[in-house]
């Protein structure tokens, strides 16, 4: 599968209300890199924005596991987006060289599955060393 532009996927919701669901993400079937790395935040109080930086190469696949969260991005075309992650089987793809500010509604817990190791040269924190950035 390729994916090109940050956008939000529906993977497959597997069981019932009933009985529950399960959702998958995995290597070459809907996650279109190597995870080399996965982490999950929680406890962000409402007030609180994060993010506020973009990465040089890093790609990733977004989820709210619980709880709702809001993704403002913009590209280095300026186009500007907003995703709401409000369902657990919402994947929000971010590919490289997109600013993400992040929104949390205070029970969230995002899950996100990374393609590199941790690497703080990988980022942009400043915006506008990030907008003046040309490949
Ligand atoms: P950061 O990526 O700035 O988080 P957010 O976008 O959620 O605001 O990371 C916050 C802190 O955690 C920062 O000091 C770096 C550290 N960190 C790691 O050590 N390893 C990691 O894999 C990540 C994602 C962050």
């Amino acid at each position: 599968m390729e994916l090109v532009k940050e956008q939000i996927i529906n993977f497959e919701k597997i069981g019932s209300s009933q009985l529950g669901f399960i959702t998958v993400a995995e290597v070459q079937k809907n996650i279109p890199f190597e995870i080399k790395r996965v982490y999950w935040t929680y406890y962000t109080p409402q007030d609180v924005i994060r993010g506020g930086h973009a990465h040089k190469e890093l790609k990733q696949f977004i989820f709210a596991v619980s709880g709702t969260i809001e993704f403002n991005t913009e590209n280095l075309k300026g186009y500007k987006n907003t995703f709401i992650l409000d369902s657990p089987e919402k994947g929000l793809y971010i590919p490289e060289l997109v600013w993400r500010d992040i929104k949390f509604t205070h029970s969230a817990v995002l899950l996100c599955l990374a393609s590199e190791i941790y690497d703080e040269n990988d980022y942009f924190r400043d915006y506008n060393d990030f907008k003046s950035y040309r490949k």
